[in-house]
């Protein structure tokens, strides 16, 4: 009994000291990464009309979606599953279950016309290094009728596979270049601006990046 304690007490501690050194590691990226973007970036890019896409559960993509909306006059659309998605462990253990086999959540279906735009915006939280289950199965059933389509992500640390699944599951999406949003302190909200604003100005001219 008292072996067993020790055993499961050292396996507690190592797992407690690998995710403070994680946090540590990805705290230090995050601050060097905001570091590039401490001058103010002015926005010069002209998307033409542009839709932004989004789903969101507990508010990250969501963020970044509506900055991206109101820097360039966007209209947005959420993706919306037609059952609650609740948060909490078991949603770790259904979302990988539904990423590996492919059998999505059901989502309502009232799409926005991809013909009316210019540049489509699709935003998704990472779920197991790729996107959430909803927004895989959006892209199961949207046809991007051959616009330029910009795929973003927000994630804790590791955005995975997600920008080459996204490109080999978009309907006849010209893939423009991505970006990734890791979650971030709010002092550095000045920065992630910066950082949205440099990712659009970058992409007038740009073709298939990732
Ligand atoms: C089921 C699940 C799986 C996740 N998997 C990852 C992952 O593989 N990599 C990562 O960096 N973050 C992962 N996260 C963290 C989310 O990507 C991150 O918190 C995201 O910004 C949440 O976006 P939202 O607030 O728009 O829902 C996961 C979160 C959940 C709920």
């Amino acid at each position: 009994m008292k072996y067993f304690l020790y055993t499961v007490l050292v396996i507690v501690l190592i797992i407690g000291i690998g995710s403070l050194i994680h946090l540590y590691k990805v705290s230090n990226r995050n601050k060097n990464e905001m570091a590039k973007y401490s001058n103010t970036a002015t926005l010069t890019a002209n998307l033409g009309k542009t839709l932004v896409i989004y789903y969101s559960l507990t508010g990250r993509t969501k963020d970044i979606a509506l900055q991206i909306q109101s820097l360039i006059n966007a209209d947005v659309y959420e993706i919306k599953p037609k059952e609650e998605i609740k948060q909490g462990p078991s949603l770790y253990i259904t979302s990988k279950k539904q990423i590996s086999s492919g059998n999505y959540p059901e989502i309502i279906n009232d799409f926005p016309n991809a013909n009316e735009y210019d540049t489509i915006f699709v935003g998704s939280p990472i779920w197991w290094y790729t996107a959430a289950p909803v927004v895989l199965e959006f892209l199961k059933e949207f046809d991007f009728k051959n616009k330029n389509v910009v795929p973003f992500s927000t994630q804790g640390s590791n955005y995975g596979t997600y920008f080459e699944d996204f490109k080999a599951k978009a309907k006849n999406a010209n893939i423009l270049k991505g970006e990734s949003f890791n979650n971030m302190d709010s002092k550095y909200d000045k920065q992630v601006k910066n950082k949205i604003i440099e990712w659009l100005n970058g992409l007038v001219g740009v073709y298939n990046i990732e």
